[in-house]
């Protein structure tokens, strides 16, 4: 079946089939991970949320938490507490969450290291004091992986993956096959930064304690190179100050 050649906005056909895509994402092992390091539970900003998969999950769990994306289709699939919101500008009172995440390499949807130092001062200023960011991103030794690479989940989707290692770029053509109806194809970019990078970042937001660790601690797969994941703790307005 051919694709179109008019590439659309992301997740626009994607979120149609993203649930059944990501079926085999251990997403409750990642956030037994996130409830480790969570020391005072309270309020869940999930953001980049997709369809909700987190909030799901954190709800399974006794959590309450909100999902923030900026994709209508995505979230029509959510459920729950939910807003249509661009993760640099939070629709969230300040200081009132507990934690923040962000999974499935969502932060590399920011495609400047400007993006993901407002970013992360966002996340800051929604968080009480103490409060967890729990995230992953895809590091350059695995964008290098996905070079060229395709990968296919049976009669649902096609990845194709390229990654400009100059610029940091990587850049994926999603094609959502469909029985009924023509393929639709849209072009997804991401920018890959280092681990660090985002520490510079982090810290420059205010976090501390930041801690990198492959795949939520999960077994990594031979021959992958994993996602990384960052979990760090909002410091307190006056510690940031002084730092
Ligand atoms: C890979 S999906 C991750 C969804 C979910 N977090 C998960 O783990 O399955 C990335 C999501 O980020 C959203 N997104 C991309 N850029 C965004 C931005 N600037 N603000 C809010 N959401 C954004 C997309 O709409 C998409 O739903």
């Amino acid at each position: 079946m051919q694709a179109e050649p008019l590439a659309r906005e992301p997740y626009s056909a994607l979120a149609a089939v993203y649930d059944r895509v990501m079926h085999d994402v251990p997403y409750a092992d990642w956030f037994s991970y996130i409830r480790q390091h969570w020391q005072s539970p309270g309020l869940l900003i999930d953001l980049f949320s997709g369809t909700g998969i987190v909030a799901r999950t954190a709800a399974a769990f006794g959590f309450t938490a909100i999902s923030l994306d900026q994709s209508y289709a995505m979230l029509c699939r959510a459920s729950g507490f939910r807003a249509q919101a661009n993760a640099l500008q939070l629709p969230i009172a300040t200081g009132i969450a507990a934690a923040c995440t962000a999974t499935n390499c969502s932060i590399n949807y920011l495609l400047s290291l400007g993006e993901l130092n407002e970013f992360f001062a966002e996340c800051h200023r929604v968080l009480r004091p103490g409060g967890l960011l729990a995230l992953d991103f895809c590091p350059p030794e695995r964008a290098w992986t996905m070079h060229k690479q395709k990968f296919e989940a049976p009669s649902t989707v096609v990845f194709y993956h390229e990654f400009d290692a100059e610029r940091y770029l990587l850049t994926s053509r999603v094609t959502v096959l469909r029985e009924s109806s023509a393929a639709r194809s849209e072009i997804h970019h991401q920018r890959i930064f280092t681990q660090a990078e985002i520490a510079d970042s982090v810290a420059a937001a205010g976090f501390a304690n930041a801690t990198f660790t492959p795949n939520y601690g999960l077994p990594v797969p031979v021959g992958v190179s994993p996602i990384m994941t960052l979990t760090a703790r909002a410091a307190s307005s006056a510690s940031r100050k002084r730092a």
